[in-house]
């Protein structure tokens, strides 16, 4: 199965950017309109190996061309029009780089210590669902790459993967997301089961609801042919009946994964039950990150799910400020969505934020190449971060400041 993939993937898919589907390819590799005089890039060798790719964003290309249209789309799709999660992305661009020359940049250091333990990188894998989709090794692909990596991985408590081995091929406990249900008894058997497995850190998910409107996602399961029983049964696309992690326990009075109560009597209930660290994930604005510290959150995860659960037009690059201030320091902050380079990376942290998050970048890595992929896209955001923390005068994460950004007036 790997070697037909790796033989379907070329540079020229992407650079031509071969599409399934037009709605998909408006947002594909910035590479896919070559002027006139790169088109004889075009024809260059095929890729075959995880390191021949220059970006994070060949790999979408790449994942496009690897996956099955609905499963490329479950992995692409925003809400309504999708422009929340182009954005996220944009967003990034809205803030340039102030470098700093006279400083010693000979040693770049991009250790960090979080709730006390230490990680070579700020950058981490957040949650991502339903990895069997992406790739026949899953989570089990994206651990190893963490582990190889030494990188912090948040699992998906809808992974199709369970905890446990994820644990043992990560080879350290990861921290554990979760969509409570709106059953307290599953809840609580799942806070229960990922303790015992030494998860350090729950993190409560609050920006789903119990529907949403993926178009894209519709879209291409309308043009994608295959009848699929064995991962969807009775066609059934029920995260939670089919999740590994919910396995065992009694469902029947579960009608979502997403309940719309989540107040902060839930938060005080869960921070009740939870041993280890708390964190919300979800936080966009400064009031609600204020509530959720006052109820007792270890973390606050700037995020809008990349763009996945509403189409509010709000990057979450551009919610970090407000965020940051509210927090004022108490706990550590969070964001993902639309980190795409070493630059985003960048100006998150001197935004405000102690660690940045890979949903998609995670997913076409492993799409395209499995755990190597995912290794690869690590390695390109860590060498591409250390690469501009040299460049702007900033040799340790600390030196990252508000003072090395500043708004773009390009208009
Ligand atoms: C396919 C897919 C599945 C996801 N599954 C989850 C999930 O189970 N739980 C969760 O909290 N967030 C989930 N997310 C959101 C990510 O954790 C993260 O917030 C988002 O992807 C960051 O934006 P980015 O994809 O632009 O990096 C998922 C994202 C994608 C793309």
């Amino acid at each position: 199965m790997q070697a037909s993939r790796l033989r379907r993937l070329s540079r020229r898919a992407v650079l031509g950017g071969l599409v399934a589907l037009p709605a998909l390819a408006a947002r594909s590799a910035g590479s896919d309109a070559l002027p006139p005089s790169l088109a004889f890039l075009r024809a260059a060798a095929p890729l075959t190996a995880a390191n021949q790719v220059l970006n994070v964003m060949e790999f979408e290309a790449l994942a496009r061309e690897a996956l099955p249209p609905a499963h490329f789309g479950y992995l692409a799709t925003g809400a309504d029009d999708d422009r929340t999660v182009a954005r996220n992305h944009d967003a990034f661009s809205h803030y340039e780089i102030r470098a700093h020359r006279f400083v010693d940049v000979s040693r770049i250091d991009t250790t960090l210590r979080l709730y006390g333990t230490p990680w070579t990188t700020p950058i981490y894998l957040s949650a991502v669902s339903g990895q069997r989709a992406f790739h026949p090794d899953a989570e089990l692909a994206t651990a190893r790459a963490s582990r190889s990596r030494a990188t912090l991985m948040m699992l998906s408590s809808v992974g199709s993967t369970a905890l446990e081995p994820v644990t043992e091929a990560r080879g350290a406990p990861v921290w554990q997301q979760l969509y409570p249900t709106d059953d307290w008894a599953v809840t609580e058997a799942v806070v229960h089961r990922a303790e015992r497995a030494g998860s350090p850190a729950i993190v409560l998910t609050i920006d789903s609801m119990p529907s949403r409107n993926n178009e894209t996602l519709r879209r291409a399961m309308a043009v994608d042919s295959r009848h699929c029983p064995d991962c969807h049964l009775n066609n059934s696309h029920d995260i939670v009946r089919k999740g590994p992690m919910y396995a065992g326990l009694d469902l029947t009075k579960v009608t979502t994964h997403a309940p719309p109560d989540i107040t902060p009597a839930y938060l005080d209930r869960l921070r009740a039950l939870v041993g280890g660290k708390l964190l919300v994930k979800g936080v966009v604005t400064g009031e609600d990150a204020a509530l959720a510290v006052a109820h007792g959150v270890d973390g606050v995860i700037v995020s809008n799910h990349g763009g996945r659960n509403e189409e509010t037009l709000r990057a979450s690059l551009d919610c970090l400020p407000e965020v940051a201030a509210a927090v004022a320091g108490r706990v550590p902050v969070l964001l993902d969505g639309g980190v795409r380079r070493g630059t985003d990376v960048f100006k998150a942290l001197a935004l405000g934020a102690t660690a940045v998050g890979i949903g998609r970048p995670q997913a076409w890595g492993l799409a395209a190449f499995g755990q190597s992929g995912v290794e690869a896209v690590l390695d390109i955001l860590n060498r591409e971060l250390q690469q501009i923390m040299r460049q702007a005068g900033t040799p340790s994460l600390a030196r990252i400041t508000r003072e090395h950004v500043i708004a773009s007036t390009w208009r």
